[in-house]
């Protein structure tokens, strides 16, 4: 009898050591946040991974040693990038090809491809790596995923145009943010509900990426704020970081702290992304349009929050910054350097350099692009602003801004080298013309051409200036995605708003012809077609017309909202009642599922190559090779 229960507790002794064993091997030491980049440690810190959105490639560089391990090519315009938890293999956003693919750091095999609506930005993976979260920038979604499957398990609708996203220690919530409104929003990841909302500024902007602070009481977000009724370069975008505060006595607030004032009067531009040291005491900010970094100390009470701590010069469009495992150094991507460069983080002094891919854009094309994101001389005086603060990517910022001559919406530049003259006005006929923006009020620059500037519609002024030149090539190489609407072909739906779009009962074929759906086409640039469509009328500001350029229709689905003036918020407004008169194509006869049927072809514009199509049709574009 007395010899059971000592076998009772030698079998419980060793059930408990294995149990803590096992809890130990499945336990991080520090349940630690891992938020998206498009640059990331692996969990042993050995090796990080960057994606290289003009190769094409991700990049596996080992560390510290700093040397290029591998190069994988995994398609079109790859961003975000994320381990899937301690292991080797690793998740890339193909944003171009709207694909997450899955690696094999060490032996660069691309093992799969998950295909997903469109758009996937920003990714991060549970602690396990058995779930991957992305965010889909265009449909406003997360999904969920099993990389070992490849399934798409989950689709959460929460929210518009998202980008950042990042996950807690124990993987419950994750936070996301809304590139166009620097929205944050906490969701469980149990079942996709939105917790928590942290609203923005109505004029916050362009929010790309958010980190979680080691602790979780704090999340990092870097944005700008763009002030759409001052059209000069010293009141029109700011730089800030806002503070998002998960915990402590002020949890559920924000606060904005603005980046161009917390070092003096010094101003820096378009801050791309932010990393939280291990130690959670300092945060580091790239700024893409200044090429310099910050480092601030993170002071941790209510009311200052962050602080200037030191700077770092940096190479040309830093778009990501990781703290070092050991928070001794930290990373700094720099995209248009093609390279990335490590810091010291106590002496700020570079310990060493690796060249992660190839550039491979032209020579001009590549001067181009590094002038469009600057915003140091000669591109402008004021620092606070560059090209890209209001097209990043060539895509628009989702503002109507308050012009001189009256509202005027950003466009985007797809598609852009058919399609001139420029502006809703055509006020310009050549991408060079773009040397009035910089000389004029709202960049201040030096400019890049010498001398006298002629007036836009004067003399041409292409081949006058190799930079200016280099500016419009980049800025013309922009091409338009097929619509994730019409990836299997026109739905009959889609089919049916064609029959009416080019039907002569509506008449919109009249303007918005060809493949790029506008009759603005650069064979044609002595003679502006320029329509009054009765959407100028009720604007006291409007300086130039009530006729306007044709807008190209292809890329329409993602470029909300509408007209000149932004005052359409859909394309069903664009059809119904900013059309009351019949002015703007014949609209007003249509039923409800006609106006439906013609937004459902729009939506799926473009559904085939639109280059190909006006190149068989002999049509002309501009200079300038495609991106
Ligand atoms: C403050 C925000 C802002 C900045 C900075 C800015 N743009 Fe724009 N851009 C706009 C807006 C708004 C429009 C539409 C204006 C109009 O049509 O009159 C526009 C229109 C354009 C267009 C015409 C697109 C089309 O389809 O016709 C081009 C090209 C362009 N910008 C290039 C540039 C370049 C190059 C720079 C830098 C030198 C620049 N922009 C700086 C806001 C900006
Ligand atoms: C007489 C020429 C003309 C006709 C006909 C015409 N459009 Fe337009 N369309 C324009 C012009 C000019 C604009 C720009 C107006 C503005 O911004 O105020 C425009 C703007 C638009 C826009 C907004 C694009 C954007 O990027 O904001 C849409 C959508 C559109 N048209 C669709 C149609 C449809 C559908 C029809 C047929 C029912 C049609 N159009 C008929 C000339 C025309």
């Amino acid at each position: 009898m007395s010899r059971i229960p000592r076998l009772r507790i030698e079998t419980l002794r060793l059930f408990s050591v294995l149990l803590l064993l096992l809890f130990a091997a499945n336990t991080p030491a520090v349940a630690q946040t891992h938020s998206a980049g498009l640059m990331n440690f692996s969990a042993a810190g050995d090796v990080f991974a960057c994606s290289n959105r003009d190769s094409g490639t991700v990049s596996i560089v080992s560390w510290p040693e700093l040397k290029l391990l591998r190069e994988i090519p995994v398609g079109h315009k790859p961003e975000g990038v994320a381990w899937l938890g301690k292991s080797r293999r690793l998740a890339c956003c193909v944003y171009g090809d709207d694909e997450i693919v899955i690696l094999n750091a060490d032996t660069g095999a691309v093992e799969s491809r998950i295909s997903v609506f469109d758009e996937p930005y920003g990714v991060v993976s549970n602690a396990d790596g058995t779930r991957l979260y992305a965010t889909l920038e265009y449909p406003g979604q997360v999904v969920v995923l099993n990389p070992k499957s490849g399934e798409q398990l989950q689709q959460w609708n929460v929210g518009q145009m998202l980008r950042g996203i990042c996950i807690s220690g124990d993987g419950t919530r994750i936070l996301v943010t809304e590139y166009l409104t620097a929205m944050v929003r906490e969701i469980s990841t149990a079942d996709g509900s939105v917790k928590r909302t942290w609203k923005a500024a109505s004029t916050d902007n362009l929010a790309r990426q958010i980190v979680m602070a080691p602790g979780q009481q704090r999340a990092y977000v870097t944005h700008i704020r763009s002030r759409v009724t001052a059209a000069h370069g010293n009141g029109s975008i700011f730089p800030y970081a806002s503070v998002i505060r998960l915990g402590g006595p002020e949890q559920g607030t924000r606060l904005r702290v603005p980046l161009d004032t917390i070092r003096g009067t010094r101003v820096t531009a378009n801050p791309w992304d932010c990393d939280v040291a291990p130690d959670g005491r300092s945060l580091a900010v790239a700024f893409a349009g200044t090429n310099d970094l910050y480092v601030l100390k993170i002071v941790g009470d209510d009311y200052v929050e962050l602080d200037f701590q030191s700077s770092v010069r940096c190479g040309s469009n830093p778009r990501a910054v990781r703290f070092s495992p050991d928070g001794e150094s930290f990373l700094v991507y720099n995209a248009l350097d093609f390279n990335v460069v490590a810091y010291d983080l106590r002496s700020g002094q570079i310990t060493g350099t690796v060249n992660v891919t190839e550039c491979p854009l032209d020579d001009d094309v590549l001067l181009g692009k590094q002038l469009f994101y600057t915003a140091l001389q000669p591109m402008t005086s004021r620092a606070w602003i560059s090209c890209s603060s209001c097209h990043p990517d060539g895509d628009a910022d989702g503002r109507t801004w308050q012009q001189p001559e009256g509202l005027r919406s950003t466009q985007p530049l797809a598609g852009l080298a058919w399609t001139h003259p420029l502006h809703w006005s055509a006020d310009r006929d050549e991408v060079q013309d773009f040397e009035h923006t910089i000389r004029g009020a709202l960049m201040g620059g030096r400019g890049l051409l010498g001398g006298r500037l002629p007036d836009a519609l004067d003399e041409t002024i292409t081949g006058r200036s190799k930079a200016l030149d280099a500016l419009a090539a980049y800025t013309n190489s922009h091409q338009v995605p097929i619509s994730p609407h019409a990836k299997n072909g026109l739905t009959e739906a889609a089919l049916r708003g064609r029959k009416l779009f080019m039907s002569a009962e509506t008449g919109c074929a009249n303007c918005h012809s060809g493949p790029f759906y506008s009759d603005s086409q650069p064979t044609a640039i002595t003679e502006f077609a320029m329509h009054n469509v009765g959407t100028g009328n009720d604007d006291d500001t409007e300086l130039m017309s009530p006729a306007y350029d044709t807008p190209t229709l292809l890329g329409l689905y993602r470029s909300a909202p509408y007209l000149h003036h932004g005052k359409a918020a859909t394309l069903h407004d664009v059809l119904t009642t900013m059309n009351p008169a019949d002015r703007h194509g014949s609209t007003s006869q249509l039923n409800t599922q006609q106006v439906n049927d013609l937004v459902e072809f729009l939506k799926s514009l473009p559904w085939e190559d639109p280059e190909k199509a006006a190149e068989s049709a002999g049509l002309l574009r501009v200079s300038g090779r495609s991106e």
